[in-house]
């Protein structure tokens, strides 16, 4: 028996990194999984490597910052499962590395449509369906920009202080109905997202690595794996008692 036998779960942004990490995993603990992503390859990719490794997937192309794509995504769901017990909102965007004077008006809109409004938009959608199944847990994607801040990500680190805001809320909304609502925030993690922030913030001159590990007192950055595993938990019945909580996952970072 799996953590999350027999529970249907949602992960959004589920084509690479994390998402898929943790799509991965909600499969092998026994979930029926729903991978949604904009990037149509990497989504079919992880709904492939579920089957391949024997559990149940299917891919839903959506964009998270479009009321129309997140109420579809939710139906398809029911249509294809029967009911919605898991969702992981972890579908997010890091934009440009500037001083505030000098972001982009555009790379903030579409950082907060994408990281903020995206995540309102699935938690609206993921509690009504969650409230006609009677109940369910849900964990978003912040950060440890979402607890303290990071000088030229401005943006960033408001969309994710704005995740963990509205975390507490759901969670104080939503308790007595049975759905818990928790966000996890990591320290450097080994994908995409990291290696893009690196290049911009070192002009290529140092590794993701070279760059990130001596900021964390465990001295390395974490594994998209390592994340899946909090994110899993936190969705199974072992987190029965916890809720609204906004959790480093961070290798000491937000310790310093
Ligand atoms: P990634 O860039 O490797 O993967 C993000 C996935 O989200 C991609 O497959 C992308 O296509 C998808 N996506 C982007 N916009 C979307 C949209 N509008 N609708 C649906 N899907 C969309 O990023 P990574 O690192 O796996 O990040 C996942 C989450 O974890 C993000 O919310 C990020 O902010 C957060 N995070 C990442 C950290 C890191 O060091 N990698 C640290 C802390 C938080």
């Amino acid at each position: 028996m799996g953590m999350v036998s027999g529970k249907t779960a949602i992960v959004t942004g589920s084509g690479a990194g994390i998402g898929r990490a943790a799509a991965l995993r909600f499969a092998a603990e026994g979930a029926k999984v729903v991978v949604c992503d904009v990037d149509v390859e990497g989504g079919k990719e992880t709904a492939a490597a579920i089957e391949r490794q024997g559990g149940k997937a299917i891919f839903i192309e959506a964009d998270v910052s479009r009321v129309q794509d997140v109420d579809a995504l939710i139906t398809r769901t029911v249509e294809a499962f029967g009911r919605l017990d898991c969702a992981c909102n972890n579908a997010g965007i890091e934009g440009r590395i500037a001083p505030i004077v000098e972001q982009p008006i555009d790379n903030f809109d579409r950082i907060m449509a994408v990281n903020l409004r995206g995540t309102f938009l699935c938690l609206q959608a993921e509690i009504r369906q969650m409230l006609k199944n009677g109940g369910g847990a849900i964990v978003n994607l912040a950060s440890v920009a979402g607890l303290i801040g990071f000088p030229g990500l401005a943006p960033y680190v408001a969309s994710k202080h704005g995740v963990n805001g509205l975390t507490k809320n759901a969670a104080l909304e939503y308790g007595k109905q049975g759905i818990r609502v928790n966000a996890v925030c990591p320290g450097g993690v080994d994908t995409r997202m990291l290696d893009s922030l690196a290049r911009q913030s070192t002009g290529g001159e140092k590794t993701t690595r070279e760059m990130m590990e001596p900021l964390h007192p465990i001295g390395r950055i974490g594994t998209p794996e390592e994340i899946a595993e909090l994110i899993v938990w936190l969705c199974s019945d072992h987190a029965s008692f916890v809720t609204g909580a906004n959790i480093p996952i961070d290798g000491g970072f937000v310790a310093q």
